[in-house]
């Protein structure tokens, strides 16, 4: 009988038809298990109920540890009997954020931007999801895209990528990507136009269509299409009068329609406007829950919805598809997060190769930098609490750094007071991450006497700088989410600091330590300048290699910083009216419209202080033999080819830029960025560089949006192409033109 038994499962196994005595027909065998995620989605959706359906659009309270299975910032319950996991949130623009445990400090994500270095980008964002998997999270809230740069007193914006769409969405898309190789779904945010914080809940961007595609959209098309993010966080303000997160033409027609997004689209925590009107105009899971709008999208308000037929039934399944689809294409299913330590060294090492590659030297006066330390004796190290540690960004993006905060600072808090209810800077507080510039100098001049003052009295810093070799002040300005800068002045006087220092020793170098743009008055007297961003974990040995000339600094802006905040699209930043109002309130974007950063400064014809693609290097570069080749064969665009030589002492990278004008009557500023390369040359090394703009990329780079046809034309007429290594025209050769059309 075992025989039998055991013979019959044999057979069984081999899938034969019948065993035993009888002649007993065995039914086909199951079908394989879907591997198509829309598919492999449909077939649990099929086995859901209504309650779990409800629950999976549902985001709940985590901001407060303790509440959910593990510390985050969102927590969305999964459904155990199907096997679908929880979904855990955590923020992460520049490293991991919020509370949920020490993380590496990267530099901020507008440092990663100027390395103009789409693989160093990648890098980044690998450091970012594998440290949120290691937390034992799922879901990143990062990829803040906005082009703040419209709004450059914009208290988040180290948090972006600069104020040029493709840039900005192409290196946001190197960071989703990493993210998402990590099996945690990623997503850009704020989505759209949340380009200024003060009042973020109540500013209504006023914008025209082609406008809004030509700029803040074209980024995050960029971004999503270029890395298959799956995730889509709405904003708080409003579009042409319509909360981000209940509009349709945001959502529906846009998002979903003209980019063809696949994955979901998440609320900001509480920016759920509306209930049903917001599922229906795309809406698909709420963050966070129903704690300060209670009932606006519970559980309870979308049955009855559904029960009394005000949204239909296919909405919510389509809302749950997008989710679970998104699961199952960035792998959360199969790889799922397991918590174990963080690779704290190797991420440290990213963070220190990141500063390297994004820090910025803005001026090099008789070749001041970099420094010898065989023949400097003695070093003044002025100001921002350089002793100790680098300054960081604050509001949801703040990393809480690996080895505790150097020094925690209250909150430096604009006038403006938000109207009650609103967000105001209060709760957060100044970090300086644990990298002290004062170790890192004294390190690489170990003969030299190093000393530091803290330049809160500018005198006795000056006096120190006087009876030194070189001075290295450190100045600092802190931003952060809920906040925008009431100007470009450096706070606390430190321009006195500067101007103080920089008259008793000719020998001043600044390093910078700032979100965004600044101005900078003392600059005629200073020998040289570094912008160093927030440099992150490791900022003090990126920058001290930097100034001792172990690293050739090769950062280029992806922001201008302009001479003055009377040249910005508007000179004083818009509140509600009365200022204690509640009510909407405009932003004006039709000023400058597509026109962000240089090509407003393009346009009414005025010079920045710094402009847009600008960094210097310790060696010089040339670029000859421009040859464009138009209708490439392969790409539908054209190409430009030149020669790159290193024409100094040292190596170096240089990142030559290709822009392109358009036909006259287009409505274009007079240039656009198409195309870059970042190439690292030995000295005296030249190289042929070919830089290909292919016209069906997803930055659409030979083409203006039409409302006529609701689309994306190449207009007829004569295109010029201009290549360098910046933005300004005294920086760009011609490379030829050619023409579209009869
Ligand atoms: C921010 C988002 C963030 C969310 C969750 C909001 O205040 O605007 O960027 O992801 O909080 O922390």
């Amino acid at each position: 009988m075992k025989q039998l038994l055991l013979g019959c499962l044999f057979v069984l196994l081999l899938g034969a038809a019948s065993c035993g005595s009888g002649s007993v027909s065995s039914p086909p065998p199951p079908p394989p298990p879907p591997t198509d995620p829309d598919q492999r989605a449909d077939l649990l959706l099929s086995q859901m109920t209504l309650d779990e359906k409800l629950q999976f659009v549902h985001g709940n309270l985590t901001l407060q540890n303790g509440v959910g299975p593990r510390n985050a910032a969102g927590w969305v319950v999964g459904v155990q009997r199907l096997g679908i996991p929880d979904l855990l949130y955590a923020d992460g623009s520049t490293g991991v954020g919020d509370t949920v445990g020490p993380a590496t400090a990267l530099p901020s994500s507008l440092a990663s931007a100027a390395s103009w270095d789409l693989d160093e980008a990648y890098k980044y964002g690998q450091v970012i999801g594998k440290e949120l998997s290691d937390y034992g999270l799922n879901v990143n809230f990062g990829g803040n895209v906005n082009l703040t740069a419209r709004e450059p007193r914009d208290g988040r914006t180290f948090e972006t990528k600069g104020e040029d769409p493709t840039l900005a969405g192409k290196i946001t898309a190197a960071h989703l990507k990493a993210i998402q190789d990590q099996y945690v779904i990623a997503g850009v945010k704020h989505f759209a136009m949340n380009d200024q914080e003060t009042a973020r809940t109540q500013a209504n961007a006023v914008i025209d269509e082609r406008s809004a595609r030509e700029s803040d959209l074209l980024a995050f098309e960029i971004a999503l299409k270029d890395s298959n993010a799956q995730s889509v966080m709405c904003a708080y303000d409003l579009m042409n009068g319509t909360f981000s997160c209940g509009n349709s033409h945001l959502l529906n027609d846009i998002l979903k329609g003209d980019f063809a997004f696949p994955g979901f689209v998440l609320s900001d925590a509480f920016a759920t406007p509306s209930s049903v009107p917001s599922a229906l105009a795309g809406l698909d899971q709420e963050q966070t829950g129903d704690y300060m709008f209670d009932g606006i999208w519970s559980s309870e308000s979308l049955r009855t919805a559904i029960q009394n037929g005000d949204m239909p039934s296919s909405r919510l399944d389509n809302m749950v598809h997008r989710i679970l689809r998104a699961m199952y294409v960035v792998g959360v299913f199969d790889h799922p997060a397991s918590v174990q330590p963080i690779d704290a060294v190797g991420d440290a090492a990213v963070a220190e190769e990141a500063e390297e590659q994004g820090a910025v030297l803005l001026k090099n006066t008789g070749a001041q930098l970099p420094l010898k330390a065989s023949s400097i004796k003695s070093i003044a190290v002025i100001g921002s609490h350089a002793d100790v540690g680098v300054l960081s960004g604050g509001g949801s993006a703040q990393v809480f750094p690996v080895g505790g905060a150097a020094l925690t600072l209250p909150p430096a808090c604009p006038p403006y007071t938000p109207p009650p209810g609103g967000l105001s800077c209060l709760n957060a507080t100044q970090i300086f991450d644990p990298s002290s510039p004062l170790v890192a100098i004294q390190a690489k001049a170990p003969a030299a006497s190093v000393v530091f003052n803290d330049g809160t009295d500018p005198a006795t810093a000056a006096a120190l700088a006087a009876s030194s070799d070189v001075a290295i002040v450190f100045v600092s300005q802190w931003e952060s989410e809920g906040m925008d800068l009431v100007d470009l002045t450096f706070a606390n006087d430190q321009d006195s600091l500067v101007n103080a220092v920089a008259a008793s020793n000719p020998h001043t170098v600044v390093v910078l330590e700032n979100g965004g743009p600044q101005l900078m008055p003392w600059l005629a007297s200073v020998s040289a300048v570094l912008e160093a961003w927030y440099p992150g974990q490791k900022g003090a040995d990126a920058i001290a290699n930097i100034l001792f000339g172990s690293v050739n600094p090769s950062g280029k802006l992806p922001i201008s910083f302009p001479a003055s905040v009377a040249d910005l699209p508007r000179p004083t930043i818009p509140i509600p009216n009365p200022p204690d109002s509640t009510a909407p309130f405009d932003v004006d974007y039709t000023i400058e419209g597509f026109n962000v950063g240089y090509k407003w400064f393009d346009i009414i014809g005025v010079k920045p202080l710094f402009p847009f693609g600008f960094g210097l290097s310790y060696t010089t570069f040339s670029i000859s033999n421009l040859q464009l080749t138009p209708d490439a064969p392969v790409t539908g665009g054209f190409q430009v080819s030149f020669n790159l030589q290193n024409t100094g002492g040292v190596a170096g990278a240089e990142v030559a830029q290709v822009y392109l004008g358009f036909p006259a009557g287009a409505g274009e500023p007079p240039k656009r960025l198409v195309g870059w390369k970042k190439v690292p040359l030995q000295a005296g090394a030249q190289q042929q560089v070919t830089i290909a703009i292919d016209a069906n990329d997803s930055s659409h780079p030979l083409s203006i949006w039409s409302t006529t046809s609701n689309g994306w034309i190449v207009p007829n007429g004569d295109y010029t192409v201009y290549v360098g290594n910046s933005s300004a025209s005294s920086d760009l050769a011609t490379a030829g033109t050619f023409h579209v059309g009869s």
